[in-house]
């Protein structure tokens, strides 16, 4: 069954009757440019064929209802007083999202709606975006809210930031609302434009999740920031008019390094040169260098496991296994890191030898069980129009 037709019937089950209109936001996963989007630099990451859809319907008085078929609870709050509630984090997203829209002026008053999704959540795979962009749009459908697809993701974004309590970068709400079908999408994190990169059928994008759950509110990633703020702080003194570590070219990263002191150095280093790689690679990509691509997506993997340190065994295991397959063109972990998923680029023919050889050796190793996802590159959310409900 599709998604449409599961969190419609969730709707009838939990909310009664039929809902107005379904939204649908994707999981993301990015290809290459990882802890670059907070530095205002380069990323390029591909909607996937797993979403989270939300069913909709207005009410007269000013309470939101939402019931989650994933965790089979309901959660109900007065929309112009969301408050965080620990005992249901999943709706968090949705409140956050409610705030932001009011905080802006926008007249969202009562609705109910249903959410299902099939994003693993804690992978890396940012079903936290999805579920917030899924909520956008809908909203906005919904109470006929006049925002652009940028916008939308911006507002996730501050919903994320504010509301739930991470600070996450642009990049996972940007793909969700502007992904494209068969197309990466090359983001300057800094002013937001953005460029489809069309995507090789002879490889495929393949997720395998290493099943050790990532925690991204935890410290680490807001300590990763902070190292960037510091490295930024120190380099300033010296480069004048950088405004973000984007703009430290590698020539200059390696004439002021040792101003910088470790673990701060490595970070910083990691940063820089990311952002060249993603400019190569978008460069490889097109011009069918899906090798040279691939060898790129091992160095980012090398760097964020030696200087960004966001790695993990479970990670290196995976991408040293995928390695070892003829026919994967490159791997690396994607996203936050600190557990989660990898992301590898397989030839076509090659699919079938990946999968059996990396999970065999990887439960072997570990005792894990391997989810191993070959994704379809989808387009970013839309809306099911009434009349086909
Ligand atoms: C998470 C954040 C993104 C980005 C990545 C790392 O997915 O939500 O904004 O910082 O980590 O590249």
């Amino acid at each position: 069954m599709c998604g449409t037709e599961l969190v419609r019937r969730a709707f009838q089950d939990a909310l009664g009757g039929e809902p107005e209109l379904i939204a649908r936001a994707p999981g993301r996963v990015n290809l290459i440019g990882e802890h670059t989007d907070y530095n205002q630099g380069f990323v390029l990451p591909v909607a996937i064929d797993r979403a989270v859809w939300v069913a909709l319907r207005r009410r007269e008085d000013q309470r939101a209802k939402l019931y989650s078929a994933n965790f089979s609870q309901d959660a109900e709050f007065m929309v112009d007083a969301p408050q965080k509630d620990p005992s249901r984090p999943w709706a968090d997203y949705p409140k956050g999202v409610v705030s932001e829209l009011r905080s802006i002026g926008y007249e969202v008053v009562g609705f109910d709606m249903a959410i299902w999704g099939n994003v693993p959540v804690g992978a890396g795979l940012s079903s936290s975006a999805a579920i917030e962009v899924a909520v956008a749009f809908g909203l906005s459908s919904l109470f006929d809210i006049p925002l652009e697809r940028t916008e939308m993701a911006l507002l996730c974004q501050r919903a994320e930031n504010m509301f739930v309590g991470v600070q996450c970068g642009i990049m996972d709400q940007f793909i969700a609302s502007l992904g494209r079908k068969g197309h990466a999408l090359f983001l300057d994190c800094r002013d937001l434009s953005y460029r489809h990169v069309p995507l090789w059928e002879r490889a495929s994008v393949v997720v395998c999740n290493s099943g050790v759950k990532r925690e991204l509110a935890s410290s680490a990633y807001n300590e990763r920031r902070a190292q960037c703020e510091e490295a930024l702080r120190r380099l300033r003194k010296i480069i004048p008019g950088i405004e973000a570590l984007r703009d430290v070219s590698p020539e200059e990263f390696e004439a002021h390094k040792h101003l910088l002191l470790e673990p701060v150095r490595r970070r910083a280093r990691h940063v820089v040169y990311e952002n060249e790689r993603v400019l190569r690679s978008v460069e490889l990509l097109e011009a069918g260098d899906l090798e040279g691509f691939g060898r790129l997506m091992y160095e980012s993997h090398r760097s964020l496991k030696g200087d960004y340190e966001v790695s993990g065994p479970e990670l290196d295991i995976l991408v040293e296994l995928a390695s070892s397959v003829e026919g994967t063109l490159g791997a690396r972990l994607t996203g936050a890191g600190f557990g989660g998923c990898t992301v590898n680029l397989v030839e076509q023919d090659a699919l079938g030898d990946f999968e059996k050889f990396v999970r065999r050796e990887y439960e072997a190793r570990t005792g894990i069980p391997l989810e191993v996802y070959v994704c379809e590159v989808v387009e970013g959310a839309n809306i099911s129009p009434r009349n086909s409900l």
